[in-house]
């Protein structure tokens, strides 16, 4: 039995937390390998609900989490978050959580920064989080990035902090926004050292040990294919890349960790942010999708663009992501409707396309093409097995499989966790 790597397969939210959670039962630890707090993975169990951003949704089964290289935290966002899962009850301690101590850290200038920013584009503006991940993957690639071993050596946090703030106060003055003194980060720093470092380790360390004992692991991304930084509708996407690849250099283990790869989408499709959407809906059948589906951000509460499900777009990101087998999720927001259209190319300037060209023209002028199916009147909410879903259901299921050219392996069919249909154990693939 190897390991599964989750990512998300269309631009995020598709109910990538739901499964992580669900298959955690068969997993020993769950590595979140990119991204950072502007993830936000939604779990309901029974009557909790719990919401994280940072942490390994694996937590909340008791399963150990690692926050791997690959991702860039927030030092006060994860305290808060520990915090606030413990007051859930959740035991979340260094035995239970442990962190790359090689991860690069976001400071309140980041967030400062990617807020200017995006105030100073206007109407171009990305739709960021505004919580500072651009910005802090840029200094981690430019080599001045603050990162986690750096808050054990406080001279080292001292120059390091020199070299950060010419280049930020320079940039946030030139941007008309507040700039930042250097013995309050300092200091700020220091205080939150003893508090983080008992989770920091060489954590490649403990995977490495963990996959030569046999363990199994469940690698959870955030964000998703056409969010990646190089494969998605760029520049309207996040700083990560979130193929599944990125899940072996973002923990420290090599290309063949990654095992399995579950491609999660939902059974339509959203957007939250700037960016083409060539299927996005602007009538009333998008406003009744974002009514039944709840689509509001779990992060920023922003309300989520919605339309149809686009199998051009879940097909590439199948190629380029490594994804071998699709999770469809809130497949019962669909239910009762008449008709339902799937995206299978576009026209663009009077040309036809199977794929999503890179550029931003083509992009933002592609007209979907649409195949259009039956609905079913019958409903799939909260159903656990394949024989439960209408026949239409199966049959919008098995259409979507041939288009984007991977098996649907596994169904949702509620926020609950065990309303989920399983068709192939991807830990036993
Ligand atoms: P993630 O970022 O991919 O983890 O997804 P989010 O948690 O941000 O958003 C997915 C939302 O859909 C959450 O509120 C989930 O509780 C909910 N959800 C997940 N699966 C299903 C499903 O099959 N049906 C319905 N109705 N809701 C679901
Ligand atoms: P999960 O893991 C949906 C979007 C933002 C914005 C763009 C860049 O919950 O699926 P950033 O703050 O990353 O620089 O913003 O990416 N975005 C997400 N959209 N789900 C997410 O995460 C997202 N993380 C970032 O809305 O359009
Ligand atoms: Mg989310």
């Amino acid at each position: 039995m190897g390991n599964v790597t989750i990512i998300g397969a269309q631009w995020g939210d598709e109910g990538k937390g739901k499964v992580v959670d669900w298959l955690a039962s068969r997993a020993d630890i769950v590595v979140r390998f990119q991204g950072g707090h502007n993830a936000g993975h939604t779990l309901v169990v029974g009557n909790q609900t719990y919401k994280l951003s940072l942490l390994p949704s694996g937590l909340v089964r008791g399963k150990m989490g690692v926050i791997g290289n690959g991702v860039v935290i927030d030092p006060d966002a994860l305290l808060a978050e520990i915090g606030r899962l413990q007051a859930q009850g959740l035991v979340i301690s260094p035995e239970t959580l442990r962190i790359a101590d090689n991860a690069p850290l976001i400071l309140p200038l980041h967030a400062a920064l990617d807020r200017a920013r995006e105030a100073a584009r206007g109407v171009h503006k990305i739709g960021t989080t505004g919580r500072g991940i651009g910005p802090a993957y840029e200094d981690k690639v430019a080599r001045r990035a603050i990162r986690v071993c750096d808050l054990a050596e406080p001279e080292t946090l001292s120059s390091k902090l020199d070299e950060l703030l010419l280049h930020h106060n320079t940039l946030l003055a030139g941007l008309g926004a507040a700039t930042f003194e250097k013995q309050a980060l300092l200091d700020a720093l220091l205080a939150l050292a003893p508090q983080l470092l008992p989770y920091a380790e060489p954590v490649w360390e403990r995977l490495a040990a963990a996959r030569a004992s046999g363990a199994k692991i469940l690698f959870e991304g955030a964000q998703a294919v056409m969010l990646d930084v190089d494969h998605g509708t760029y520049p309207f996407v996040t700083s990560s890349n979130t193929v599944a690849g990125t899940a072996a250099s973002g923990a420290g283990l090599g290309p063949d960790a990654v095992g399995r790869v579950l491609g999660i989408a939902k059974a339509y499709c959203t957007r939250v942010g700037s960016g083409p959407f060539p299927t996005e809906l602007h009538d009333e059948t998008g406003t009744l999708l974002g009514e039944r589906g709840h689509e509001f951000g779990t992060v920023t509460g922003r309300k989520r663009r919605c339309g149809w499900f686009d199998a051009a777009l879940v097909r590439q990101a199948v190629k380029v992501g490594g994804i071998q087998g699709l999770a469809l999720t809130k497949l019962d927001v669909l239910d009762g409707m008449k008709e339902l259209k799937i995206g299978v190319g576009y026209l663009i300037k009077g040309e036809k396309f199977r794929h999503l060209p890179a550029g931003m023209a083509a992009q933002a002028a592609a007209l979907p093409i649409y195949e259009t199916l039956e609905g079913w009147s019958g409903s799939t909410r909260g159903a656990r097995s394949w024989a439960a879903l209408p026949a239409q259901a199966i049959k919008y299921v098995k259409r979507i499989e041939e288009l984007v050219e991977a098996p649907v392996t596994l169904l949702s069919t509620s926020p609950e966790r065990d309303d989920t249909i399983l068709m192939q154990d991807p830990f036993a693939a």
